[in-house]
């Protein structure tokens, strides 16, 4: 487990995955992470995000180190390691939106990514009206 100033950053656990179908089925959320149509996720959802998060080179559950309260998750995907790429993913629960925790989450990752997981570049997606992530990604 990592620890920032204010979270804790640890590794997927089976009960992480209601708390990510809850985040991935708000849709604040779910607009600004995914191409498809917004639209409520079945409960079997789950085990699609539970793959995607073990998959995940490195897949993080973002704790409120004062409350324990999940924040949210955040991902570092090496798809093909030779070319020594990073693509990164964050989604937070809108209760902790503009707070400095997504710049405090994206910071250690993306540090940690250069640092220790041997990538040369991030990469990432963002919609154009995603004026938060847009500004935390440019100052980044
Ligand atoms: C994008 C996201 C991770 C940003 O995390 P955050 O904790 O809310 O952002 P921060 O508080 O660290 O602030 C980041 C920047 O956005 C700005 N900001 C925060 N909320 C904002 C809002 N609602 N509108 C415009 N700017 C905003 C902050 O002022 C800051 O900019 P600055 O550094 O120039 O001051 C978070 O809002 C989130 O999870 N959104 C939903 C999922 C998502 O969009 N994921 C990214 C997909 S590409």
């Amino acid at each position: 487990m990592f620890t920032t100033d204010r979270l804790f950053l640890r590794g997927f656990e089976d009960d992480d995955a209601d708390k990510l179908i809850a985040l991935h089925n708000d849709a604040k959320v779910q607009r600004f992470i995914t191409n498809e149509p917004i639209v409520p996720r079945p409960t079997k959802y789950k085990e699609e995000l539970k793959k995607r998060a073990e998959a995940c080179t490195l897949h993080l559950t973002l704790i409120l180190r004062e409350t324990g309260e999940f924040v949210g998750q955040c991902s570092i995907m090496v798809q093909e390691p030779k070319n020594r790429d990073g693509f990164f993913g964050i989604a937070l629960h809108p209760k902790f939106w503009g707070k400095g925790y997504g710049t405090e989450a994206s910071k250690f990752v993306v540090g940690y990514a250069f640092e220790a997981l041997g990538v040369q570049r991030v990469s990432l997606g963002v919609f154009e009206g995603n004026k938060a992530a847009i500004l935390l990604y440019k100052r980044l």
